[in-house]
């Protein structure tokens, strides 16, 4: 059974991930009011990303015998400055998420929830990625500045981007 106080950090986190989905919806959409359809494929890539991380949550707080409770979703920001203006907030977005999932680790801990605290040892592998992946395009923004000539060559390098789910986590 699920102690109650992880039980209700854990939806916490839940709608945390089905906001993340949404935020990045919110960037892809803005990525395609600028015609800039890779940057758009690589958020919407995102989200699904996003999607996958609720879906886990969603399935390990029922399997532990908790209760799942839809919360109201946060509206995203709508609007940036530039392709570079983004990453830095996406950036600091998936730190802050990260941080997240380190005070759900430490709440494990001091319930005692072992099994919680093992659940959760694939997200901070995971964050590792997610931190790196968006990283490496705010490099490269950088290199190039905001709107830069290397823009419509980014472009297309992130048009490129796919959804692969973890296989040995396809049941999540
Ligand atoms: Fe669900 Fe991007 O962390």
């Amino acid at each position: 059974m699920l102690p109650k106080k992880m039980d209700d950090a854990l939806n916490t986190q839940l709608n945390a991930e089905i906001y993340s989905a949404y935020l990045y919806t919110s960037m892809a959409a803005y990525f395609e009011s600028l015609n800039l359809t890779g940057f758009s494929n690589w958020m919407k890539i995102q989200t699904q990303e996003e999607l996958f991380h609720a879906q886990k949550f969603y399935n390990y707080i029922n399997e532990r015998g908790g209760r799942v409770i839809m919360q109201a979703i946060d509206k995203p920001e709508t609007d940036w400055d530039s392709t570079l203006d983004v990453f830095e907030f996406t950036y600091k977005h998936e730190q802050k998420v990260t941080s997240l999932i380190n005070d759900l680790v430490e709440l494990a801990r001091t319930e005692k929830d072992n099994a919680t605290y093992n659940f959760l040892q694939w997200f901070i592998s995971e964050q590792v990625e997610e931190e790196a992946s968006v990283d490496a395009v705010l490099q490269k923004l950088k290199m190039i500045g905001d709107f830069g000539p290397g823009t419509f060559m980014i472009d297309q390098e992130l048009g490129k981007r796919v959804f692969t789910p973890p296989a040995a986590e396809s049941g999540a």
